[in-house]
């Protein structure tokens, strides 16, 4: 790092500051193995395309960690990643469980995070930190939208099921407070045990006897997967609805028809009907030859928020942490800007139906846009 602070003054000097040189080292925390392995391969071929596209390969070195989904395990290769291979940066974490294992290790060694998923509420609020910048969402960002929009549709009486680990209560504390605020009733609600729920049969019989209107959960990877092909196996007639993860372009096809007519609110989808987005979704599916998902945009715009804060000149932890956040752009997602009051995003939440398209593939039909959705503080001092 002293060689690159002096390569920096070198530039500075000759009137080149914000010219990539040398390499910036990242430290890529993700899941390759777990429940949430494919969110992390995503993340990682969304990162990875970002640099490739802009050509800028070369100006970062990459270390790749698995966090296993296990939050000592994200910690301890946190520690290894910042203290053994000195990376100037942490890209990633996909739990919210292990981002706040990370949170106080990450804080006091003054080493910057870009969260490209992990929703963790405190983490953007009563524990947030200079150095944790989040560009994917926080779980009461993606959710509480959810609970007018669901009003105003003639919802008014709910039931939760969600995963039991910390996402999965911010998540439906997100959407409960909202619905319970526009009017609307929670009549019950469990949450099944993380990553070891292989039969949601009960928790589907509980739903339907309850007497909601709708069900309203949050599932992701393998565990989303499940559940929708069992609510459909089930036969239940409790229309579903949920945070849009559960319903991911990532995974959709393996859920079948069971997810057709499901409606979720999400921060992106690959159907947005915008320049940049048409742009990202047919250079992605030329590389990749599959639409890219949510993940796949956290993991590009981590990428977007690293190379645009090493153009503003930043060349170690503490510059890098302070550019970060100072980087907005409108990128597939839409417009996206980080809240200097809690270095969460601020961005659109699109509620979207999947549809059986016309090629008999499953796909988004977006039908409403709540726009630049921002968090309170929440207890938030920078
Ligand atoms: C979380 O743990 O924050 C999370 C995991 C998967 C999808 C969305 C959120």
């Amino acid at each position: 790092m002293r060689n690159k602070v002096a390569t920096a003054a070198l530039l500075a000097g000759l009137g080149l500051a914000g010219t990539a040189f040398a390499e910036t080292k990242v430290g890529v925390i993700l899941p390759y193995s777990g429940t949430y392995a494919a969110l992390g391969n995503e993340i990682t071929d969304g990162f990875n395309f970002a640099l490739e596209e802009a050509g800028r390969t070369a100006d970062f070195t990459i270390v790749q960690e698995d966090t296993e989904v296990k939050p000592p395990v994200g910690l301890a290769m946190a520690r290894k990643l910042v203290l053994e291979d000195e990376v100037d940066v942490l890209v990633g974490v996909v739990s919210s469980g292990v981002l706040g294992a990370m949170r106080d290790f990450v804080d006091g060694a003054g080493v910057p995070l870009i969260v490209a998923n992990a929703g963790n509420d405190g983490a953007t609020g009563e524990s947030c930190s200079p150095f944790i910048t989040r560009v994917s969402f926080s779980n009461g960002q993606v959710n509480r939208p959810m609970g007018q929009w669901l009003f105003d549709q003639g919802v008014s009486k709910i039931y939760t099921l969600a995963p039991d680990y910390a996402a999965g209560h911010q998540m439906i504390a997100g959407i409960t407070g909202a619905f319970e605020a526009a009017g609307g009733e929670i009549v019950g609600g469990e949450f099944t045990p993380f990553g070891q729920t292989s039969d949601f049969g009960p928790y589907l019989i509980n739903a339907q006897s309850s007497g909601a209107d709708a069900i309203y959960v949050f599932y992701a990877g393998g565990e989303a997967i499940s559940f929708v092909k069992q609510y459909g196996s089930f036969g239940i007639d409790t229309p579903l609805y949920g945070s849009g993860f559960l319903t991911s372009p990532l995974y959709v096809a393996a859920e079948g028809e069971a997810a057709v007519g499901v409606t979720t609110g999400l921060h992106y989808v690959p159907t947005l009907d915008t320049p940049e987005n048409v742009a990202f979704v047919e250079a992605f599916q030329a590389k990749y030859d599959r639409t890219p998902s949510e993940f796949a945009v956290q993991g590009y715009d981590a990428a977007k928020l690293l190379m645009g804060a090493v153009d503003a000149g930043a060349t170690d932890r503490a510059s890098l942490a302070e550019a970060i956040p100072q980087v907005s752009y409108t990128g597939p997602r839409g417009p996206l800007m980080i809240d200097p009051a809690t270095n969460n995003i601020v961005q659109n939440i699109y509620v979207y139906e999947t549809v059986m398209g016309d090629d008999g593939t499953l796909t988004q039909k977006v039908v409403d846009t709540i726009e630049a959705v921002q968090d309170a503080a929440n207890g938030c001092e920078m």
